[in-house]
């Protein structure tokens, strides 16, 4: 279950300039409907060249809306060479930490303002130039460097919490493992080794493993969020669930299967589990 703090719910309940500024100065538009999350951000500068308002509009869960509304609180009354400086750490830490997986919410935040102000200035900000590792999310290696070398990152897993990249068919993993081992050699940092191999459970070991895992690790937080999972069936190394509640017509349910589900059973059970949906 999510542990969100009082200062999220604060922001999520009550969002701080929300809605869109007539004639902005900057405008900067990321993420996408079809990956579960996007974010619009406008501002206005004073004649001193300081952010005399800014507003936005997202759609996304209760931490893309608190990261959004904690990012326009901080960087009002700044200036853009000051409000470039704001880190996704610092959105996170004014709303007293984010759980690790929503990470992604305050890379957001800091990823809209900086379209914003290269708007602002009449910079063309293209992604051509760089790859696109993770193509079920159109996440660049750019974006993922970064993510890796300004939160530390050490796995695959952890790079999807903030980028949301390997969340989805897990074929990425392998070109996120590299980059992470590239990025942390250039900071000088230890480069994580492999995790050990699981023992081999029998098919009745499996199927009380999945149960406990997706009791445990994942229907929880999804119940936390009004959606649910059932577990229909296991085959081999197919497990195949049913979502509920909200969960049934997010738009995002790619992601909630692949993320939560299928990364914790990995993470706890094989290596190998694949989860695929049912439905009705
Ligand atoms: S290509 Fe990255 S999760 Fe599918």
């Amino acid at each position: 279950m999510w542990e969100y703090t009082d200062r999220v719910k604060d922001h999520f309940v009550n969002p701080r300039n929300v809605g869109e500024i007539e004639n902005p100065d900057g405008v900067g538009e990321v993420g996408s409907l079809a990956c579960g999350d996007a974010l619009r951000l406008t501002f206005k500068l004073d004649d001193k060249k300081r952010i005399k308002d800014v507003k936005f509009k997202t759609f996304g869960c209760a931490s893309a809306i608190a990261s959004s509304s904690a990012l326009t609180e901080i960087v009002k009354g700044k200036t853009l060479e000051e409000a470039e400086k704001v880190s996704n750490q610092d959105i996170a830490n004014y709303l007293g930490g984010l759980p690790e997986e929503k990470m992604h919410c305050s890379v957001m935040g800091k990823e809209a303002l900086e379209a914003a102000i290269a708007n602002y200035r009449g910079e063309k900000v293209t992604q051509e130039e760089f790859e696109i590792i993770c193509k079920c999310f159109g996440v660049t290696d750019r974006e993922i460097e970064r993510a890796i070398r300004e939160n530390n990152l050490k796995t695959v897993e952890q790079v999807t919490y903030y980028t949301k990249a390997g969340g989805g068919c897990a074929g990425c993993h392998p070109k996120i493992e590299a980059l992470i081992e590239k990025v942390r050699k250039e900071m000088g940092k230890e480069v994580p080794v492999a995790k050990p191999e699981k023992k081999k459970l029998t098919n009745i070991q499996k199927i009380k493993l999945i149960e406990e895992t997706l009791g445990r690790e994942v229907i929880p937080a999804l119940k936390a969020d009004g959606g649910d999972l059932e577990l229909i069936d296991v085959q081999g190394d197919k497990v195949y669930v049913a979502l509920r509640g909200k969960c049934s017509f997010c738009p995002s349910s790619e992601f909630t299967l692949k993320q939560y589900a299928e990364s914790k059973l990995r993470e706890f059970v094989g290596e190998d589990i694949e989860v695929e949906e049912v439905r009705p």
